[in-house]
């Protein structure tokens, strides 16, 4: 036991002192120059004060702090860098100048660009070390996919207000006749059994029940099988400070998902308004749950993509292919912020249930708008976010408008210059894309069965899987200002965001 606890301790401590240190990267100084006439380290630091010269808004210390360096060290020299000098560095020298330095081979150029990529989680790990975590992570993201898929199942068999408790560090099933009759008990007072299970028997509500608590379950395990071995390869040395700040992100994500989650259900819990009302969630917590799940999933499968390809594809690419890729990357973008919309405006058709009604394709009712779209007793916003007719006419007008821009992006990549990866990757998203299109309306003219619900909401997983890939093909070789603002600043501020949301559901609830 003693025992246990000091190697808990130790990690502990391992994590503290990891998260504390400052990144510091080291670059050799090379004798001999390149094609550039520039010499490693040694030169880049001259040139960086000669040419940072003529620029406005470079701060005096780093100038002090680059010419000091270039008069001190010597070629073969070990020079310590901070991660923040070299994000300084990349961003105010001058664009010619960084060029070259991503040509010196083996020098600093290469730990800059090292430093401000991907290849930061991963630039001393063996291979072999890599896929351990590639293989964690993947596998954490798979679970993910599971989580939400066993959610909508849970939701689609309507079992997610069965357990009208929860605890934040989970609660014991019941095991004896008594508990069952207890949990029962609570249920009944609940709205949803007074309004539509009044007639449910103890067997019935046992398979509602299971199926809430394997939801509530597999997610916890899902923490522990992100939190242990995350600790092992921490106390291994696998997770650099820039890995461990993505990582610590992402598990605060989970577990404000989880509170996230119950804030949802407790809507759920609370007598309608009206006395015809059905009980169901809360729609915009609903969607606010499902986005945040799928922020997640994406989360970890960039991340585990970070690690598999730690150099951007197009490091290699010439001018040609490096021009097409940028124009490609400019107009997939915007379509993936398009998926992410449809996707979050489909949450709202889930959680109005809005697919049981209007269960023909293309016309509502025998109409291209329907008659109810606008419905006046509502305010606009909630018009267009709890009115069943004007939810599902947007969803259908966006799914559409991504089947659409999807096709024709596709048709442009097919005959432009981007290597053959980024072309496979954007045939997977046109066939995931079409398999989507069809299950929704399948899903529709069905009236929502749970097998096809569930498939369809599975499939848009798929769909941002494929995108992600594709996006991922198409990182470009250097970073620009926005991706250089991310990098420094993202972690912090979505860690911020994220705070803010678990304080503001948890003071809600
Ligand atoms: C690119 C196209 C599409 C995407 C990305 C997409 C995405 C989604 C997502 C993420 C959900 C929420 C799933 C859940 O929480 O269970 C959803 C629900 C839904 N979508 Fe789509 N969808 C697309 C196309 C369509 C089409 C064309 C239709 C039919 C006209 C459709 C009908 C529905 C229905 C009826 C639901 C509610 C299902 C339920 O209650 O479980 N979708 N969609």
């Amino acid at each position: 036991m003693s025992k246990n606890v000091g190697h808990i301790a130790g990690l502990l401590k391992d994590f503290v002192n990891l998260a504390c240190r400052k990144d510091v990267f080291f670059a050799t100084v090379r004798e001999n120059c390149n094609t550039n006439g520039f010499c490693g380290l040694h030169s880049i630091s001259k040139s960086f004060v000669t040419s940072s010269r003529h620029q406005a808004g470079i701060p005096p210390g780093l100038l002090m702090k680059a010419e000091t360096l270039a008069a001190s060290k010597r070629p073969g020299q070990e020079v310590p860098f901070r991660l923040k000098d070299l994000f300084r560095w990349k961003s105010s020298i001058a664009p010619s100048l960084g060029n070259s330095i991503e040509s010196t081979s083996n020098s600093a150029g290469q730990i800059l660009t090292s430093a401000l990529g991907s290849v930061a989680f991963t630039r001393e790990l063996s291979t072999g070390a890599k896929q351990q975590l590639a293989w964690w992570l993947g596998g954490t993201a798979a679970w993910v996919y599971s989580m939400v898929v066993l959610g909508g199942v849970t939701r689609l068999t309507r079992s997610g207000l069965s357990m009208t408790e929860w605890k934040f560090t989970g609660e014991r099933p019941p095991l004896t006749a008594e508990d069952w009759r207890l949990q029962f008990d609570l249920y009944m007072a609940s709205p949803e059994f007074k309004r539509l299970h009044s007639k449910m028997t103890m067997e019935e509500f046992k398979f509602i029940f299971w199926m809430e608590y394997a939801h509530r379950m597999w997610g916890r395990v899902l923490g522990l099988a992100f939190l242990l071995p995350g600790s092992y390869f921490l106390a291994r040395g696998f997770i650099n400070p820039s890995l461990g700040k993505r990582l610590g992100l992402l598990f605060l994500m989970g577990g404000t998902q989880g509170l996230v989650g119950w804030w949802m259900v407790r809507s759920g819990l609370q007598e309608p308004d009206k006395q015809w009302e059905t009980p169901r969630v809360s729609p915009y917590r609903l969607a606010a749950h499902l986005v945040s799940a799928f922020t997640i999933y994406s989360g970890l499968v960039w991340t585990t993509l970070d690690i598999v390809y730690p150099k951007p594809l197009l490091a290699a690419a010439d001018a040609t292919t490096q021009l097409a890729a940028k124009s490609v990357r400019s107009k997939l973008l915007p379509l993936a912020a398009l998926v992410a919309v449809t996707a979050s405006s489909g949450a709202f058709v889930a959680g109005l249930d809005a697919g049981r009604a209007y269960n023909t394709f293309p016309l509502m009712s025998g109409r291209w708008v329907p008659e109810e779209y606008w419905d006046t007793s509502l305010t606009t916003f909630r018009n267009f976010f709890e009115n069943t007719a004007a939810v599902q006419f947007h969803h259908r007008v966006l799914a559409t408008l991504t089947a659409t821009s999807v096709a024709v992006l596709w048709h442009v990549v097919r005959s432009s210059a981007v290597p053959h990866r980024v072309k496979l990757c954007m045939d997977v998203v046109l066939g995931v894309t079409a398999v989507q299109f069809t299950l929704g309306i399948w899903t529709l003219l069905s009236y929502v069965p749970v097998h096809l619900g569930s498939a369809h909401q599975a499939n848009a997983l798929n769909l941002f899987t494929a995108m992600l890939v594709t996006l991922h093909a198409l990182r470009p070789a250097e970073m620009g200002p926005i991706s250089l603002a991310l990098a420094r600043y993202g972690t912090p501020a979505a860690a911020l965001a994220v705070l803010g949301v678990g304080l503001a559901v948890t003071t809600n609830y």
